[in-house]
């Protein structure tokens, strides 16, 4: 199957953190890709931004390494790398002061009709000065965007902050504040698969459904970013953002069209219905750890503190929650949620995980009859399975088998998947904002997070320790356990 491509509108895009490590890893590759597949116009232009000084020449070098360094990037013709790094140019420009500016505007202003978009891949403190500068150098036109990178803020208060000031510079329709989970496949998926078939909505609600599981697992540790992550936590870094948005796509009513407002007027609504955690219930709803030293993918690996180089950090790199939504739809239906660094395997899955059947006309020797399930897997290997009970085939009477009904998208499809920064650049130059977060829902997810780290300060409880190369803490298997039921081994 051939992928349908079709062509942007003519762009600039300016990278600011150009030589940083997300450049090198997801945008440059990505706007390779896109390039590679002829989405890009021939005049469009990338310009790397930072605040040293190089010439451009040395930006392309390092361009034309991160695109050979990009897993799935194999076998590409040389004329075509040279091709993409044509379009790459570099100015240094400092975010705190007025230098480089000048430039920068010279610069765009031979593209002044094109589309504009500054992707600001730097840290939160740099927004509010580089947003001021580009209002101050008058570089918004009517059709430039922003992409802002999480963290959108550590709280509501500084996500609040971050937001006024992109928002003194541009209006709220310019702004796409990215996260990445909502350009994966799958996750798009879940879409497809409520909203396009007739078969799912109907029982899509407590009463079939009885419970979900969202679990984002990761094998690796904090993978040279112990400094950044140490201020974060398992709990800002994964569940404020990319598992509420998760949450959101598999409990939202369905929107009157894919129109961003209209999908984000619901996960919104979503995120005001989860019931408040706080100091009265964290204890039982919430579950932190901190990986020791352990082995994964093989190999002994270092516990969190010594990756740290320090002897005493109370940091999560694991949260397991129970979470429930109060509304018409689904009271009574917990959502748990987990995620971890260096668990046992890297798996991100949904399951929706369906009530028992009400009555069995089957004898004992059918064997016992498992609850349907629906599992919606985001990575590795894309795809979704519909556990099913089916009789066993041949003779020897009425026995029954779980067994899945099993789509993985590589092997139906045969295409590649994009990488998730693919799509989501590319929607940012169309200016399709379905798939990025609105400044009330950020603030929403904060206003759901802050009571349980306000709740974990209050208790000074230190995180549980889990060894490396587990599913996280004991504890987390408990707080699905206490409650009759276990965390699916569809990983
Ligand atoms: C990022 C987090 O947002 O997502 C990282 O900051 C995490 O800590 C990453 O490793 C996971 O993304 P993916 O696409 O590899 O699942």
């Amino acid at each position: 199957m051939v992928a349908r491509v079709v062509t942007v509108d003519p762009f600039d895009i300016v990278v600011f953190g150009a030589t940083g490590d997300l450049a090198r890893r997801k945008l440059l590759p990505a706007l390779f890709e896109r390039d590679l597949a002829g989405q890009i116009p021939a005049e469009a232009r990338i310009i790397g931004v930072s605040r040293r000084p190089m010439p451009a020449a040395d930006f392309r070098r390092f361009a034309g390494d991160a695109v050979d360094a990009s897993d799935g990037i194999e076998d590409v013709e040389p004329a075509r790398v040279a091709a993409f790094l044509d379009r790459l140019d570099y100015v240094a420009v400092d975010a705190v002061s007025d230098d480089g500016w000048a430039e920068l505007a010279a610069l765009l202003a031979t593209g002044a009709h094109r589309v504009r978009v500054f992707y600001l891949a730097v840290g939160p403190d740099l927004f509010d000065p580089i947003c001021s500068r580009i209002g101050a150098h008058q570089l918004v036109t009517e059709k430039t965007r922003v992409v802002v990178e999480k963290p959108v803020g550590k709280d509501l208060a500084s996500a609040r902050e971050v937001n006024a000031a992109v928002g003194k510079v541009f209006r709220e329709e310019a702004v796409f504040r990215i996260d990445h989970y909502l350009g994966k496949e799958t996750v798009q998926n879940l879409m497809a698969l409520r909203f396009a078939n007739a078969l799912f909505e109907p029982v899509w609600n407590n009463a079939h459904i009885d419970h979900v599981q969202i679990t984002v697992a990761e094998s690796i540790g904090t993978a040279g970013r112990a400094g950044y992550y140490d201020t974060a936590g398992a709990l800002r870094d994964m569940v404020q953002n990319h598992i509420l948005q998760l949450l959101c796509l598999v409990a939202m009513e369905p929107p009157v069209t894919l129109d961003a407002d209209a999908v984000r007027d619901e996960k919104l609504k979503v995120l005001k219905a989860l019931e408040p955690i706080n100091e009265a219930n964290a204890a039982q709803l919430t579950v932190r750890g901190q990986y020791r030293a352990g082995a994964s993918a093989g190999g002994a690996v270092p516990g969190y503190l010594e990756e740290l180089g320090s002897g005493a950090s109370e940091t999560e790199t694991f949260v397991a929650l129970k979470a429930e939504i109060s509304n018409w739809r689904w009271a009574g239906v917990p959502f748990y949620l987990r995620t971890g660094k260096r668990l046992a395997s890297r798996v991100s899955e949904i399951v929706v995980a369906f009530r028992p059947i009400p009555h069995s006309v089957f004898d004992s020797h059918a064997g016992p009859i498992m609850a349907n399930r629906l599992v919606i897997r985001l990575q590795p290997d894309e795809g979704v399975k519909l556990w099913l009970m089916i009789k066993d085939p041949g003779p020897g009477g009425m026995r029954l088998q779980h067994v899945p009904l099993d789509m993985s998208f590589a092997s139906v499809f045969g295409v590649r998947n994009p990488d998730a920064y693919e799509r989501l650049i590319m929607d940012v130059i169309r200016g399709n904002q379905t798939l990025f977060m609105r400044r009330d829902e950020v603030e929403a997810a904060w206003q759901w997070v802050g009571p349980i780290l306000d709740a974990w300060r209050t208790t000074h409880e230190a995180p549980r320790p889990y060894t490396a190369g587990t599913w996280g803490p004991s504890a987390a298997i408990a707080l699905i356990e206490r409650d009759g039921r276990t965390w699916t081994d569809d990983a």
